[in-house]
């Protein structure tokens, strides 16, 4: 289906017909945040428990982290688990809180083989300890690797992060330590769990759903933001370039003209 001409990647759809997919010399989003949304109705459709959907959106990572890693983005943030997730039904919790580790005991290796970092961003009181083993383990290994930084957002909510952020500079200043005068954009920002991680560039949401439920709602100030219908277990590395294509023809203005 893909095939090379020059530096660009093309669809070849059929013989006639060559669509560009994306430029690979061109602007490669640097960070990519993901929210990965539909796998349980992709279940639905298939009257499959829901948990089946959870486990071939679990496929899904491992192809587009590999795609992503293939063509020099540097951080991929994936929606793994939101603090409004709790609200489901325990099977379903306890499942999703389990497929971290189902993940990282096939391709931790291959991982950090790969000189990938992986990282939880989230809040890990209430996880489950098997969980925060498994991500414990995995960003111990994988501390020192330069490559792609791999982030799974866990427990993870916007509004709490900042909430996190700002109790914490409250405490400095009660302290003595800082005064309100000296907070600012990128003091506060230092606070937040991604710390020393760039912004987004471009955000993914599959399955027709356009809002951004509490995703990253500091660090998204100026992302491109991409909407597509497809169910995240049926979403392909084609889509992803799809995606990067759309965002190489964007002009990002940050405010200015
Ligand atoms: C949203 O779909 C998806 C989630 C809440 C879980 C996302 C998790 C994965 C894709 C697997 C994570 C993999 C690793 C490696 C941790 P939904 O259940 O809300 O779908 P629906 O809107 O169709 O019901």
């Amino acid at each position: 289906m893909l095939e090379r001409i020059g530096h660009m990647l093309v669809r070849k759809a059929n013989q006639e017909e060559h669509r560009p997919v994306f430029d690979e010399a061109g602007d490669i989003p640097q960070h990519i945040a993901v929210i990965m949304d539909g796998n349980g109705r992709w279940a639905k459709k298939r009257n499959l428990a829901r948990i089946v959907g959870h486990r071939s959106g679990m496929q899904t990572v491992k192809e587009i982290v590999k795609a992503a890693d293939g063509i020099g983005v540097k951080t991929m943030t994936m929606y793994a688990f939101s603090t409004e997730n709790w609200k489901r039904p325990r099977d379903e919790v306890d499942y999703l809180m389990k497929l971290p580790q189902e993940f990282l005991s096939t391709e931790l290796e291959e991982l950090n083989e790969r000189n990938v970092r992986v990282r939880m961003l989230g809040n890990s009181d209430r996880l489950p300890s098997h969980t925060i083993e498994a991500m414990n383990i995995a960003e111990e290994r994988t501390r020192q690797n330069t490559g792609l930084q791999l982030n799974f957002a866990l427990n993870y909510g916007g509004r709490t992060e900042i909430v996190k952020a700002v109790t914490e500079l409250a405490r400095q200043v009660q302290a003595g330590e800082l005064k309100p005068e000296e907070i600012d954009e990128a003091l506060l920002a230092q606070h937040l769990y991604t710390r020393d991680l760039p912004d987004p560039d471009l955000l993914i949401r599959t399955s027709g759903e356009i809002r951004l439920s509490n995703f990253m709602l500091w660090q998204m100030a100026y992302t491109e933001l991409w909407f597509t219908d497809v169910l995240w277990p049926d979403f392909t590395k084609e889509h992803f370039f799809e995606a990067i294509a759309e965002y190489q023809g964007r002009a990002r203005r940050y405010g200015a003209v």
